[in-house]
């Protein structure tokens, strides 16, 4: 793929924040974009200033919510270097969301050097660990037509922004709610697909529980209400006495996380027992009561490892591990952190690394 690249002079720049920018906040000065259209395949890449996006009040997006995005981050390495983290199973998932979706797929490896390209441009965006840079790829389906069908436009575009801590609490332990009247995805649905509509229907429950004072939402299964799915943002995690890692398995309605695939690896090679299973909501709060679930944490990339401290479900308030991180979230927090950040030999090969400077 041939980029055409106009980059702002260094007097245009602007100087990125220091500290204190929360989650993607702000974004860097360029961004990556390419567009579609039917006959003529992908076309017209560039990397440019970032800029607003004019679009036709009838664009097929706006009205149908086609549209997919992914989420990854780059690292900056002890050596000034660096990292992105398992960046081709992003570029993978993405095309398995278009595919879902009825958009069209991209080249992957063309995908990963634009983001390369892009973070080269824009590497003095990258912060000083523990921050990252959080990487956006977005695609919308820009034909401008009302009929229900899929576009035969599209744009895919790139953005960047500085990621401090996804939750106000930063690592330490969350309060989730349990929800059980809404369901966010069914199976045969789009919940194993990262596209917007299943974050807009998460959106309702989010402010429902942000008012009862939890960060985060649980989903149950969309059959029984029985089940335990994902977290808003992450996946998650049950530990049982200390030792087994327990993870619900993938049923369709939930998005197949990349830090989950890791977490599921990593535990294993410490010596955890790790399985994917189906988790009964009700067995799994008694588990937590009796002491026998000692730990439960979520996992994703905006959320890394997230300790939850309590469970809200229904009148109830149930806390996990005396809302304290427990050993085995800080341990996986830890050992996975370091391979992101070059702190530690990537034994598992999970790393790109991107040189120069
Ligand atoms: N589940 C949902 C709904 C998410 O939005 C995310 C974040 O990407 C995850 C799980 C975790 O996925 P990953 O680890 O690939 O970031
Ligand atoms: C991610 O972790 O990359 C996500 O997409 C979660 C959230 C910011 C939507």
């Amino acid at each position: 793929m041939h980029i055409e690249i106009k980059t702002l002079d260094k007097s245009e720049r602007t100087a990125p924040p220091s500290d204190g920018f929360g989650f993607c906040e702000t974004f860097t000065d360029h961004m990556f974009e390419q567009h579609y259209s039917q006959g003529n395949g992908w076309h017209s890449a560039t990397i440019q200033p970032y800029h607003n996006i004019s679009l036709d009040p009838a664009t097929a997006v706006l009205h149908y919510a086609q549209t997919i995005f992914e989420g990854t981050k780059a690292y900056k390495r002890p050596d000034g270097k660096i990292n992105l983290f398992r960046p081709w199973e992003n570029m993978r998932r993405f095309n398995e969301s278009a595919q879902r979706m009825a958009m069209p797929v991209v080249d992957e490896e063309d995908h990963l050097q634009a983001i390369v390209q892009l973070i080269e441009i824009d590497r003095n965006w990258v912060p000083e660990p523990p921050d990252s840079l959080y990487i956006r790829p977005v695609m919308i389906a820009t034909e401008v037509a009302l009929g229900v069908r899929a576009s035969k436009n599209y744009l895919h575009y790139v953005i960047l922004g500085p990621a401090g801590t996804y939750f106000k609490e930063g690592f330490n332990p969350i309060p989730v709610y349990i929800c059980e009247d809404y369901r966010r995805a069914v199976q045969g649905g789009t919940g194993a697909a990262k596209t917007g509509g299943n974050y807009a229907a998460s959106l309702l429950v989010g402010q429902e529980a942000a008012s009862r004072g939890y960060s985060q939402v649980l989903w149950l299964d969309a059959v029984e209400g029985r089940f335990v799915e994902e977290v808003g943002a992450m996946n998650i995690c049950f530990v049982y006495e200390g030792r087994r890692i327990v993870t619900p398995q993938l049923s369709g309605s939930i998005l197949p996380g990349i830090t989950r695939k890791s977490v599921i690896h990593l535990g294993r090679d410490l010596g955890y027992e790790v399985s994917e299973e189906r988790v009964d909501v009700h067995e799994m709060l008694a588990g937590v009561k009796s002491g026998k679930i000692t730990e439960v944490f979520g996992c994703g990339t905006a959320a890394v490892i997230a300790p939850v401290g309590k469970f809200g479900y229904g009148d109830e308030e149930i806390v996990i591990n005396n809302y304290e991180v427990g050993p085995v979230s800080q341990r996986l927090y830890e050992e996975l952190t370091a391979i992101q950040f070059g702190r530690t030999e990537d034994r598992f090969g999970w790393t790109y690394q991107i040189d120069g400077g």
